[in-house]
């Protein structure tokens, strides 16, 4: 029997437990486990335990979260110590879904938006400066402009600016904290993104995300509302294209549907499957099982 760890931060997430379940239901034998728990032994030969489990000897490694730097954490030497567990495990032998390099690449939305432009894939123009002039140069050019921090997720910190005196100290205050802001043309849209689900370079399944009302940030995590999304080939072409420049086995994409057509806003390499099961009914860890289960001798 295949012994698949599961990666978590909290093991009663929607998402942990349904992975749990389609380890279970596929017939291989689920480890859950925190990175934050995870304990290396550089003796002799470097061990990473948890609990009393040593980690090489699982098949493969599904992460549904590596967590934040927020509370409950140490900060940035945890986050890090974190992903060097991943990469460790992974330099030792054992797949990690998603490979923990797709998992950092999503989660930096100005490297991400550089390998979509270098695919020639739509995404909205962006730029990234430390210099307060050329920002609001380029808000007087686009009109509008949405500023994100560059390791955000969630919709947390994310700002629509114009060419006023308020999206000005709002800025100020951005490249004061930050240091450099990261800037993308605001995509004018039907109220609505779509996260498209993609696993193994095949779309699971979409939803639209309505923001709330009052609202332009369609994240379920602040308000938005989930809808089924009929798939289309251009909403896969995009989705799987979007994985793939990222390098992710599995992934939520996120696209806006602007005046031009659909345009790729970004990647999550750990994206939940709650929304899309509550939606469609389509349950997306059932298809990431089996393609770790179906993997070699994985
Ligand atoms: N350029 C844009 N134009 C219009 N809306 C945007 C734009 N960028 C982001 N949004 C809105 O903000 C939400 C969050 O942006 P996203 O880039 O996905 O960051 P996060 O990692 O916080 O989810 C999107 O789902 C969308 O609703
Ligand atoms: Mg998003």
């Amino acid at each position: 029997m295949k012994c698949i760890g599961i990666a978590v931060t909290d093991p009663q997430d929607w998402t942990a437990r349904a992975l749990y379940e389609a380890v279970t239901r596929a017939g291989g034998s689920p480890f859950v486990f925190r990175l934050h728990d995870v304990a290396t032994r550089m003796l002799g030969e470097t061990e990473l335990v948890a609990g009393d489990v040593n980690l090489k000897s699982l098949d493969a490694v599904i992460v549904r979260d590596v967590g934040g730097s927020g509370s409950g954490s140490g900060g940035a030497e945890d986050m890090s110590y974190r992903f060097d567990v991943l990469c460790n495990l992974e330099d030792q032998g054992v797949e990690i879904v998603n490979p923990p390099l797709a998992i950092q690449t999503a989660a930096n939305k100005h490297l991400s938006s550089y390998l979509f432009k270098k695919r020639g894939l739509p995404t909205p123009d962006t730029i990234l400066t430390a210099d307060f002039g050329t920002a609001v140069d380029v808000i007087k050019e686009w009109g509008r402009a949405v500023i994100k921090p560059i390791f955000g997720f969630k919709g947390l910190d994310i700002h629509c600016v114009k060419d006023d005196n308020n999206s000005r100290t709002l800025l100020k205050k951005q490249l004061d904290r930050r240091g450099v802001v990261y800037m993308q043309q605001y995509i004018p849209n039907p109220g609505r993104d779509i996260r498209v689900f993609v696993v193994d370079h095949q779309v699971s399944g979409a939803i639209y995300r309505y923001a709330p009302p009052g609202s332009w940030i369609n994240n379920l995590s602040q308000g938005g509302e989930p809808g089924c999304c009929p798939l289309t080939p251009e909403i896969e072409e995009l989705a799987c294209g979007a994985a793939g420049a990222i390098g992710a086995v599995y992934a939520g994409v996120d696209l806006i549907e602007g005046e031009e057509g659909l345009t790729i806003l970004e990647v999550n390499g750990t994206p939940s499957g709650r929304g899309i099961f509550e939606a469609c009914k389509v349950d997306v860890t059932v298809a990431i099982v089996r393609y770790v289960l179906g993997r070699g001798n994985g």
